[in-house]
Formats: C-alpha cells, structure tokens, sequence
C-alpha cells in the first residue's frame, strides 16, 4: 500500500509538471482526490489494512494529499502568474509608435452660406423659427392662398402620404405656423428642407433648402423689403451689388416679385454666369397677402408685412461658383475641403 502511494504521488507529480492550461489541473486533482479519485479509492481500502498499520499508512496518504495539493495549487499559482506576464506583455502599449491619422472632417458649404445668412438676418433683428417636414396640405398650400387647382399642388409635383400630409414643398408653411403661433411685431426666417418632385440633375434636386424670410407689424412697405433684401444681396455678393424687382405672382404675396442681383462676377457688365445679362436671380418675395394674414389670426386691416424665400443651394452655387447641385449631397470629402 505505502508503495502504491509513492507511486501516486510520483506519477502525479510528473503530469502535474507536463500540464499547461488549467482544465489539465483541474482534471488530475478530479482524477486523484476527487470521490472517484485514484487517491480516494486507496483510503476505501483501509478496512484491509491491519490495524497497526493502519495509523502509519493513513498518514502516509493525508501526506501524499496534502502534498499533491501544494503541488497543484503552486503549480496553478505559477501558470496563473505566466498568463498575466504574458498579457501584460501583449497590452504594452509602445508610446513611440506613430499614431494613426484620424480624418478631421470639414464644414459643409451648405452650412457654412446659411450660418453666413443667418447671422446677417440676426444682425437685423430676426429670430429663427423652424417647422417640420412632413407637413398638411392646409399648412403648404390651403391657408399660402394657393388655389385648388395651382400646378405646384400636382400629385406629379408634389409628395403625398396621402390627401391630408405631404413632404413640404416651401418653407412658406412656417409663415402659417408662425403667424398663427404668436402676435405681431413678427420677424423670423426660417431654413429647412424642401422636397418637389425632380428628376435629379445639375440644376434640380427632389431635395434641396429654402430659407423663409417673414415680417409682420404695422405700416410695413415694400421699400422695407426692398431694403432688407438689399442689406442681404450687399453683405453676401459685395457692396456693389444692387437688387432689382421683377413682378411676379405668388398666391401668398400681394403685389409679389422676383428679386434679382447685380452679376457679382462681372459686376453687371453680363457674363457667362449671368447668361450676359448682368443680373442674377436670387429670391421670390412680397406684400404678405391680406388673405393669408386674416387666415393665421391677423386682423390685415391692423397689421401687413413682408415675405421672402430663397433657395439656400442656389445661393450657395452662385457664391462658391459651383457646377452641380448634386455635389452637395454626395459628402465627397474632395468636394468638401475645397471650401
Ligand atoms: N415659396 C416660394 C417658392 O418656393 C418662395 C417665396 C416667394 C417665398 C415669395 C415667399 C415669398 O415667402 O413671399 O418658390
């Protein structure tokens, strides 16, 4: 029985010693100690052994035991131990080493002309209003005066979810919203997306930005207008640019007009950017339409005003004299960091 014993701990020693992962551990401590354990069963067969040697040899195993334990556990202890260095190791972080590049990214254009506007309109004394893009079809057209049977209601013009909601296809909802929301005085633009029907290409796209210009108070006249969109053409174009009213016909603004700029690439003279003509046509305005302020709550024989809208890729396109509307939406880095 004694040799049975060294001969267990010998052998055990011997794979504790040839393991290298910890399931290897944990298999040998079953495999000898566990109930069904090598070790164990030599301790079942006591009752054999005489009863003077029994004392002697079950010391003898309770120290085979106790030194496979140690055993085992140092051993554990010092796989344990490497497994760390060698994470450790593996984690080192070599502060030498060169970064990586991370891309920094640029403003868009888009961005960047309509903060410029904006700040110009603030510097007037506007605030900034916004409204949402699925909008009713009483807020786009019903309450802008737009007639029932006015082209830009067309189902070919015009996105529908279904006969009450639409994509907007103007900021000029806003206006409605506004208007309807607080009392004059008023004095709001408002920028956002647009959609129409369009097939996409250098000069139309299903999605674009208008920015809406809205003032509402009392004795507001179209020399107001006239100079505040002139304030705007000179601090966007230049000092020498001047505006000049085309009529034109809007359902919401009474008399209406299209606003043109003096060519700020050949100052007029004509040029292949303004088709030789000298000027640019940069916005649709009016006289806010006595029928649209009695629509949002305003007494139209108390209070008029002024309205405006523009197209924010148009200006953008004029100002950074680019090609092709679609550039904006591709996020074509070259593209971006030319500007
Ligand atoms: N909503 C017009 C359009 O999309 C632009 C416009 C013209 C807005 C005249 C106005 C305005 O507020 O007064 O073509």
């Amino acid at each position: 029985m004694k040799e049975k014993l060294q001969q267990i701990l010998e052998t055990t020693k011997k794979e504790i010693e040839a393991a290298k992962e910890m399931d290897q551990f944990e298999k040998i401590r079953v495999g000898i100690l566990g109930k069904k354990g090598e070790l164990t069963k030599v301790l079942r067969g006591m009752g054999k052994v005489s009863t003077e040697e029994r004392p002697k040899i079950g010391k003898l195993a309770n120290e085979v035991r106790t030194e496979i334990e140690t055993y085992l556990s140092k051993s554990i202890e010092g796989l344990k131990k490497k497994e760390k260095e060698l994470r450790i190791a593996m984690e080192t972080i070599d502060v030498t080493m060169p970064g990586n590049d991370n891309m920094l990214g640029k403003r868009h254009p888009l961005t960047t002309v309509l903060d410029e506007i904006k700040e110009i309109f603030i510097g007037m004394g506007f605030k900034i209003a916004e409204g949402p893009e699925v909008e009713t079809v009483y807020h786009n057209f019903d309450a802008l005066n737009a007639p029932q049977n006015h082209p830009s209601r067309d189902l070919s013009d015009t996105f529908y979810f279904n006969a009450d909601l639409l994509l907007r296809t103007q900021t000029s909802p806003v206006q409605v919203r506004t208007m309807k929301a607080s009392d004059p005085p008023i004095k709001i633009i408002s920028p956002g997306r647009c959609f129409r029907v369009d097939e996409p290409d250098a000069t139309h796209s299903p999605m674009f930005n208008q920015i809406e210009g809205l003032v509402v108070g009392k004795d507001i006249t179209m020399g107001d207008l006239k100079g505040t969109l002139d304030i705007l053409a000179k601090r966007l174009f230049g000092p020498d640019t001047k505006t000049k009213f085309r009529p034109h016909d809007f359902p919401f603004t009474e008399p209406s007009a299209e606003v043109d700029v003096t060519c700020f690439k050949c100052g007029g003279k004509g040029c292949s950017m303004c088709k030789k003509s000298g000027w640019i046509e940069i916005l649709g305005a009016g006289m806010v339409h006595p029928k649209v302020l009695a629509e949002c709550g305003i007494d139209p024989e108390v209070y008029n005003g002024f309205a405006f809208g523009m197209g924010l890729e148009r200006i953008a396109i004029l100002k950074l004299e680019i090609d092709d509307i679609r550039l904006f939406y591709e996020n074509d880095m070259r593209f971006i960091e030319q500007f």
